[in-house]
């Protein structure tokens, strides 16, 4: 079974997945190749129609098929959606698909807000803050003597309930 892990990547995070996935998968004495979609649009282009496609790997002569791109916009990168929506039925081949992304980001502080510290900051204290069940421990220890996690908005946000008794 021969796979083939199609990658689309701007800064090489995309890249170094589908390089680790490679690795893994040839490690387990899988055939895998990658193939990398490129594009000729100076900067991210989100709209799909302005996509300058300059590769366009063939899917053809592969069982499997990954896809890989990083996501722009709250979204797939616009070159991969174009790179996808030029492809002939896929029809017989398995398929997966993985992004990359990076959120809140640097580069949103940076180029949205003009506040990169801040943003780098943030990431940070939200890589740093403790998951819902080790904040609960650390309420208990700290003498809360029953605590309650309410989930809201689909568990985005947490409401810590602790009643001193
Ligand atoms: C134009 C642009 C838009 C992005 N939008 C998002 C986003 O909506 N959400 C997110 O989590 N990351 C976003 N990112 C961050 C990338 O998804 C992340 O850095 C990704 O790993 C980059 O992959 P690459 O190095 O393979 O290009 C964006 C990056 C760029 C350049």
């Amino acid at each position: 079974m021969k796979t083939g892990i199609i990658v689309y990547s701007n800064t090489g995070n995309t890249l170094q997945a589908a390089r680790r996935l490679q690795e893994a998968m040839k490690g387990k004495g899988q055939e895998a190749e990658l193939l990398q979609v490129r594009a000729g649009n100076e900067k991210p282009e989100s709209d799909v129609s302005r996509v300058r496609l300059t590769e366009k790997p063939s899917p053809e002569g592969f069982d499997r098929l990954v896809f890989a791109s990083p996501v722009w916009g709250f979204s797939l990168s616009g070159v991969m959606k174009a790179y996808l929506a030029g492809l002939p039925p896929l029809a017989g081949k398995k398929i997966g698909l993985y992004v990359t992304h990076q959120f809140p980001l640097p580069w949103m502080g940076g180029k949205v807000a003009d506040d990169a510290e801040s943003y780098r900051y943030l990431a940070e204290s939200i890589r740093m803050h403790p998951s819902q069940e080790e904040l609960k421990t650390i309420m208990k220890t700290a003498g809360f003597g029953h605590v309650d996690i309410h989930n809201m908005t689909g568990g985005v946000v947490a409401l810590h309930v602790g009643i001193k008794c």
